[in-house]
């Protein structure tokens, strides 16, 4: 069989770790090409890539077109993609919602694909880690309600944050500057917390919290659960955290939540907790560069019959949206929904 034509648009920290994602892949590529605003050369995991500049006729002969630029590119580019013969699995938020657009987590729902029309939407990176590991609780009884807390990394913003982290955090602690400027974000990011991610509501929620709402509702086709969020940067380079609460409609104890969790596709548990054994539970540190979702701290509420709390980390760049995508690739190539 011939390989697939694949063009990456946008190669900034997402970008980039699609490139190094696919040079992993089992996925037959025939040719990568790599799309972005400024045409110039890239060097990711030893190879050398010319970055040309996005224009639609790109997209000819594209077989897969994996979006990683802004949601301005993925409104300009996605839907002529799809026209020109691609099939476009996109990162940003532009699609997420739309009714005929497919919200896909390979591990929860890869059945969401049979029913595509071209353009494949890959959620938001909280909602990713959330879901694939609170998947394998559903199926064993529904969740009615998730209390969220995440402590999310800079790279989630994309490579300016990621520099500005690293100036600002070298200012303050070797020159001991005070910062005064910052871009990426309203307030310094170095030695702080920011709790909000993106604008607010009427409500007072952050887009990034309702995006944990809506999309967990759609990925797991179930609008009833109750779910709240509170999302908040911390000035970790890469993988976010969460602090995840959940109600059941049976009673799941913590010793089973683990087998349940252990058996899952996607997931590696870490949680042994004894005061003799020292550590066991998942960092930021231990996910860095890694597929799983790493799930730890898991416990039952002392107060609440039905109430289970969990530790959730994950690489925001990888599961949390280059592997994610790339994984939605290699599920539709094993549906033979590829074409090719
Ligand atoms: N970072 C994460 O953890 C994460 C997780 C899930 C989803 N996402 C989403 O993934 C996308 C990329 O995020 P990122 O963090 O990689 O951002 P980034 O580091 O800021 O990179 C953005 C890339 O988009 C390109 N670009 C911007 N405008 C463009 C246009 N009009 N046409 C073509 N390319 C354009 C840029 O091109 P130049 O290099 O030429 O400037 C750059 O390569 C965003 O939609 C983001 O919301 C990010």
């Amino acid at each position: 069989m011939k390989g697939y034509n694949i063009a990456v648009v946008g190669v900034g920290a997402v970008g980039e770790e699609l490139l190094r994602v696919l040079s992993q892949t089992s996925l037959p590529i025939n040719d990568i090409k790599v799309l972005a605003r400024a045409s110039r050369e890239v060097e990711v995991e030893g190879r050398t890539y010319s970055v040309r500049e996005t224009k639609p006729e790109e997209f000819d002969g594209v077989d897969i077109a994996l979006f990683a630029g802004t949601e301005r590119a993925s409104e300009l580019f996605a839907k002529e993609a799809v026209k020109r013969g691609a099939i476009v699995i996109d990162n940003s938020a532009t699609f997420r919602l739309e009714r005929d657009v497919p919200l896909v987590v390979p591990e929860v729902n890869p059945e969401d694909l049979d029913w595509h029309k071209g353009l494949i939407a890959n959620p938001n990176c909280s909602t990713i880690q959330m879901v694939v590991a609170l998947k394998p609780l559903y199926d064993r009884s529904r969740i009615r309600r998730i209390f969220a807390a995440t402590y999310q990394a800079v790279s989630g913003t994309g490579r300016d944050a990621i520099a500005e982290l690293r100036q600002q955090s070298l200012l303050q602690l070797v020159h001991s500057e005070e910062v005064k400027m910052t871009y990426a974000y309203p307030y310094r990011i170095a030695f702080n917390l920011i709790p909000q991610i993106g604008s607010f509501n009427d409500l007072g929620y952050t887009s990034e919290e309702m995006k944990m709402v809506q999309e967990t509702h759609k990925i797991l086709h179930d609008p009833e659960i109750k779910i709240t969020a509170t999302c908040v940067r911390v000035p970790v380079f890469n993988c976010h955290s969460e602090a995840v609460y959940i109600e059941t409609e049976e009673k799941i104890t913590a010793e089973e939540a683990r087998e349940i969790l252990r058996r899952a596709p996607g997931i590696k548990v870490i949680d042994e907790p004894s005061p003799l054994s020292g550590r066991s539970y998942p960092m930021p540190i231990d996910a860095d560069g890694r597929d799983e979702v790493f799930v730890g701290r898991i416990r039952e509420d002392p107060f609440v019959e039905r109430g289970l709390h969990l530790w959730i980390v994950a690489d925001n760049l990888r599961k949390g949206a280059a592997l994610n995508a790339v994984q939605i690739a290699e599920e539709m190539h094993r549906r033979g929904l590829l074409g090719k």
